[in-house]
């Protein structure tokens, strides 16, 4: 016998081409406006056109008369059914359609159904609606004002317009580290409010049927069984009576995680009509009402000591939530985990304290690509890094060296309270400094400065916690936040696999056959995998946040291991030996001693149904559910080169290396489109993307004229390497990856910039890097030198 060859059937390390890609470039996908039902109506919404004001009167008796509506919901016909307002998933209320006032430009406010969505459009137009325009706030400076408009006037209590206040660390010990530093090194920074902007939008069909009484909902959420759990427990409908599918998902990248308003209009609609009721967004609706990603203001400040160590860190964050605070964050902690900043630096001490501010922005704060405000840590983080570099004269390199937890440092605690784990940080930095030339690059640079060329090079180095959570922190509405899978190997040796995460595009369908063909070895192209249906798959907590290999893609691990145990309990009976005297190896069990006496893992599938030992339940099948004792902590390492024109502030990439540490690799191919994809947002947000609003709240930014996406004319080219440090608690050593190149991206690009001209005084510009701004710095900096 000779061994199974792993790569060749497709398990661990194997760069399988995507399965799903086979349905996909031949346009046979089944997006959510594929899906048409028979009787289906169409749902369009009227959305508030200004920020901030009360509403006097809204007349629908116009959009009722034209042929072909069939519904027209209003914020005052929800409230008589109570449900104008409904919970956020961070315990926070939020307008379904409003009732008193707009609190944001683009706010839902009625609800049109019609025949046709042409129909549904015109209905839309022929709602009158007259505002009494108040104040708009846009930003937590004019949020915190004394005087400012309170925006939740509608909340008890409510008495300003704070959302959260919140605190971590220790204050005292930090004051005191600060008192005995040698430099006090300061920072402030604000990461604007930037878009998911997924290339599909949001949208449901629902699907009501009053004669079984059973709610279907397809619609793109990257969490199923939440909004099941959501629906059941705001809708009170009983939750076995819900059927959530999400079908294919033109990307998510955080975007499909919160329960909007638009799902609880459709789902109403349908059972008022008795009609499967269609509502897909516009891109606008997408962009101006759905969850944005950052806008937080940083003012940190570091304490050093003048060898380079640091002693401490303190800093405070100002995030401006919106309207509703609906950031769907899994944690107890208010502001995410913003305070895993630093930890991959053996510092001591620290102490964070953050406040939310209401305004009359859309709501949001969501995870794009990102575990809650992580990668605002992470950029702060490094840009911090940079500033206190250049503060204590000292090599950007070198100063990270000293700085950098050494590999026999873990575990460590950080002082916010995270355990880190496992990594080779110092090995990271050194791969990165040795692919870009770091000493070479350093001396062109002082060259090219003596003709009068701004060269410079950034770096960022950085741990971010992957894979909420585990069940003592991190829940949704009390839900804990775990993952499962179930697998059943039919009797040929064939399988299926089901869980409880849902793919948007990252692979899972090809990931998932491969864990299971390492942990059996059954042929990965012999295994389906189903995600996305809460009637048929295990209840799981979705995907965002790269969660999902290191909490479903381990519950794959786990659930296979279980069907491996009956097996060998089969396979001692089809061998005629004790179960002692059964060894296994990759997709075969053996007898000891006598390896030519074997039984595969094929022919064990076929006895569970066909020959099974006295006694044993038949079948080949199991379920696990997977409660990660720890996040997982990948690391990496980007450094990026530039070119800044003295004379436009144009900057231009020179070159983009990545180290990634992200443990064991499944897929290598798709690893590195997700570090790709990272990148080209981490490029995005440096150089172009971001949401602003004018003084009376318009949003600017609502079309893709004004949001830039970065195609592949401006995307640099990327150079990847790789580290492997296995995770030390997660089944196959793996770790999360999907987001740590959009985390840790930014600050490598913008301290490139800063690097080309901060030589006198320009600390810090703002992202994105828009050439106004790199030019307008550029001035101060010949002004100064
Ligand atoms: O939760 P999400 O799927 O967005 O992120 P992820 O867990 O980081 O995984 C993204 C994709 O990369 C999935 O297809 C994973 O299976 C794959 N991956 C991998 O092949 N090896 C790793 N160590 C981590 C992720």
């Amino acid at each position: 016998m000779t061994a199974l060859d792993e790569v060749k059937i497709g398990g661990l390390g194997a760069s399988r081409l995507r399965v799903e890609d086979q349905r996909f470039v031949r346009g046979r996908g089944t997006y959510l406006d594929d899906i048409k039902l028979p009787g289906m109506l169409y749902m369009e919404i009227v959305r508030s056109p200004l920020a901030h004001a009360r509403i006097t009167r809204i007349d629908t008796s116009k959009a009722w008369q034209i042929p072909g509506v069939r519904l027209v919901l209003t914020g005052e016909m929800m409230a008589q059914r109570n449900l104008a307002w409904m919970p956020t998933l961070s315990y926070d209320t939020q307008a379904v359609l409003a009732t008193d006032k707009v609190r944001f430009q683009g706010q839902e406010v009625v609800v049109v159904v019609a025949d046709d969505p042409y129909i549904a459009k015109d209905g839309c137009d022929a709602v009158e609606i007259d505002y009494e325009p108040l104040p708009a706030i846009v930003n937590p400076e004019q949020s915190a004002a004394p005087g400012a408009p309170i925006i939740r006037d509608d909340k008890p209590g409510q008495t300003d317009n704070t959302c959260y206040r919140w605190e971590v660390g220790d204050r005292e010990a930090t004051e005191r580290a600060f008192a005995e530093a040698d430099v006090v090194s300061s920072l402030k920074l604000h990461y604007p409010r930037s878009h998911p902007s997924p290339i599909e939008c949001c949208g449901a069909v629902a699907d009501f049927d009053a004669g079984t009484g059973k709610l279907t909902v397809y619609m793109t959420t990257q969490a199923p069984h939440i909004v099941r759990a959501a629906v059941a427990l705001i809708a009170e409908l009983p939750e076995h009576q819900i059927r959530i599918v999400s079908p294919d998902i033109g990307g998510g990248f955080g975007n499909k995680v919160p329960v909007y308003p638009g799902y609880v209009h459709a789902i109403l609609a349908s059972i008022l009509t008795g009609r499967p009721v269609k509502w897909i967004e516009d891109k606008t609706g997408n962009l101006i009402s759905t969850g944005f990603g950052r806008d937080m203001y940083l003012d940190a400040q570091m304490a050093l000591r003048r060898d380079g160590k640091i002693l401490a860190v303190r800093m405070h964050a100002d995030t401006d939530q919106g309207a509703f605070f609906a950031d769907a964050q899994p944690s107890k902690f208010k502001v995410g985990l913003l305070h895993s900043a630093f930890a991959c630096y053996d510092i001591g001490i620290g102490y964070i304290t953050a406040q939310g501010h209401y305004t009359n922005k859309a709501p949001g704060g969501v995870a794009y690509r990102c575990s809650f405000r992580v990668t605002e840590a992470m950029f702060f983080q490094e840009r911090m890094m940079q500033a206190a570099a250049t503060d204590l004269g000292m090599d950007q390199a070198e100063f990270r060296r000293i700085n950098l937890r050494r590999d026999v440092a873990f575990p460590a605690r950080t002082p916010f309270g995270f355990l880190v784990d496992s990594g080779q940080y110092h090995k990271c930095l050194q791969v990165g400094l040795d692919a870009i030339g770091y000493d070479e690059f350093r001396r062109e640079q002082a060259a090219a400065r003596e003709k009068g060329r701004l060269l410079g090079i950034g770096i960022s180095t950085m741990t971010e916690p992957l894979g909420a959570g585990n069940s003592r922190e991190y829940d949704i509405l009390g839900i804990k936040m775990f993952d499962s899978a179930e697998l059943r190997v039919h009797l040929t040796g064939k399988a299926i696999l089901r869980t409880g995460a849902r793919t948007q595009g990252q692979g899972h369908e090809t990931t998932w056959a491969q864990i299971v063909a390492h942990e059996l070895g059954i042929p990965a192209d012999d295994v389906v995998v189903e995600e996305g249906d809460t009637d048929t798959a295990p209840y799981g907590m979705g995907t965002y946040a790269s969660r999902s290999t290191p909490v479903a893609g381990a519950a794959v691990s786990m659930a296979a291991r279980k069907v491996r145990a009956k097996a060998r309990k089969i396979a001692a009976h089809l061998l005629e030996v004790s179960e002692e005297d059964v060894e296994w190896e990759l997709g075969r069990f053996y007898v000891r001693g006598a390896p030519e006496r074997g039984a595969s893992i094929q022919e064990c599938a076929m006895a569970a149904y066909s020959n099974m030992p006295d006694g044993m339940e038949p079948g080949l099948e199991a379920t696990a559910y997977y409660d990660p004792p720890n996040l997982t902590w990948p690391f990496a390492c980007y450094i990026v080169t530039v070119e800044v024109d003295p004379e436009t502030g144009v900057w231009d990439v020179l070159r983009v290396v990545a180290v990634d540490d992200c443990g064991v690799r499944i897929n290598p191919m798709i690893v590195e489109g997700q570090i790709m994809g990272g990148l080209t947002e981490a490029y995005a947000m440096a150089s172009m993307q971001f949401q602003t609003y004018d003084a009376d709240g318009n949003m600017i930014g609502a079309n893709y004229m004004d949001y830039l996406l970065p195609t592949a004319w401006e995307t640099p080219g990327f150079e990847l390497h790789e580290v492997v440090t296995p995770c030390p608690h997660h089944p196959i050593g793996a770790k999360g990856v999907g987001e740590c190149a959009a985390v840790g991206g930014p600050a490598a690009f913008v301290n490139a910039v800063i690097d080309a001209i901060g030589d006198a005084g320009v600390r810090n510009i703002d992202m994105p890097l828009l050439p106004d701004r790199v030019w307008t710095a550029l001035q101060t900096r010949q002004s100064v030198s």
